[in-house]
């Protein structure tokens, strides 16, 4: 059974959209006859993003901001805004990762994580309400297992990520009147992405990561983009305020056991 998604016209924003998971996130919808922006810090990377999504058939736009800095934010989602006429879908996904112990870590590479993660959710939903388009308009926050799983090395992580899905909780709330729907996707270990790279740097950690999946595979990105997909649309107009894990039972069974592993093998 295939399930197709559509989007045609829709405005989509995707912060930290101009590469791995969310820029797949982008392809999908982009496919699927959205408009879709991007933002992130990299200007090349945004005008890459933006050209690979046109070539999709999207009318994309592209910003070069830090999350961490709300005035710039606000200045992009204000001139975005004032183009299209607002935002049907926003993807909250900037996020920064690197594996190290508590006690190794400096308290500002705790606090570069948690700004990035947690402070730049924030500063992108505070500043896009006012350009949501109500009712019907969709926030997806990309979250991680680490929301909910503790992790070693991933201290950060965790505490950002976790902060991040009681943001998607309490907005579910207080926005749920105007008929907007928040939630989070948790994506499990996804294959050729950034942050596998950067926790699984060996062979042998990739391969223990995907035994540790009950689906007995890395999640592909396309794989985020569908659950990001059935959230926007009208499958999805009931689920709001949920924390929607994505990757092959990993939660579930095995990712403590393939965090404990990877922390030994680099002990
Ligand atoms: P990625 O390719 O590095 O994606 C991160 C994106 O965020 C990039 O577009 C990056 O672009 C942007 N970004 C980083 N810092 C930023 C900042 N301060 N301001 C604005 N943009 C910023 O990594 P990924 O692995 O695909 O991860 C994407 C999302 O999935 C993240 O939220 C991550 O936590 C989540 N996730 C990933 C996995 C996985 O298996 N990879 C698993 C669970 C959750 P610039 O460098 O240009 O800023
Ligand atoms: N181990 C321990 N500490 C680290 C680290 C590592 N691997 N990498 C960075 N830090 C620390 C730095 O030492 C610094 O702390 P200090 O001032 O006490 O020395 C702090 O983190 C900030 O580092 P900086 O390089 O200035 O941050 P940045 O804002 O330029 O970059 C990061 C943010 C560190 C998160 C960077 O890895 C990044 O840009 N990541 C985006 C891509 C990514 O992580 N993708 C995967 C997403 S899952």
């Amino acid at each position: 059974m295939s399930v197709t998604f559509s989007f045609p016209g829709k405005h989509v924003f995707i912060f930290g959209g101009t590469s791995g998971i969310n820029l797949g996130i982008g392809r999908c919808f982009a496919t699927a006859g959205a408009n879709v922006a991007v933002a992130s810090r990299s200007q090349e990377k945004v005008d890459a993003a933006v050209a690979e999504l046109s070539d999709l058939g999207s009318e994309s736009r592209g910003y070069a901001l830090d999350v961490r800095d709300v005035d710039a934010v606000k200045a992009a989602l204000k001139e975005y805004a004032s183009e299209t006429g607002g935002i049907d879908i926003l993807i909250s996904g900037a996020a920064g990762n690197f594996p190290a112990f508590a006690k190794d870590l400096s308290p500002n590479g705790f606090k570069a994580v948690v700004d990035i993660d947690l402070m730049g959710t924030f500063h992108v939903l505070h500043s896009a309400f006012e350009y949501l388009n109500k009712p019907g308009a969709t926030v997806i926050n990309i979250s991680a297992p680490q929301a909910f799983l503790a992790m070693p090395m991933q201290s950060h992580v965790c505490a950002a990520k976790a902060g991040v899905d009681m943001l998607t909780r309490t907005l579910a709330l207080e926005w749920g009147h105007l008929g907007i729907r928040v939630n989070s996707i948790a994506p499990g270990p996804i294959a050729n992405t950034e942050g596998m790279r950067r926790l699984a740097p060996t062979e042998k950690i990739m391969e223990l990561t995907k035994r540790s999946v009950p689906l007995q595979r890395l999640g592909e990105v396309g794989d985020i983009g569908n659950a990001a997909m059935f959230l926007a649309s009208d499958a999805g107009a009931y689920v709001s305020g949920v924390v929607l894990p994505v990757d092959g039972g990993w939660s579930v069974a095995g990712a403590s056991a393939a965090a404990l592993a990877m922390a030994q093998n680099q002990r």
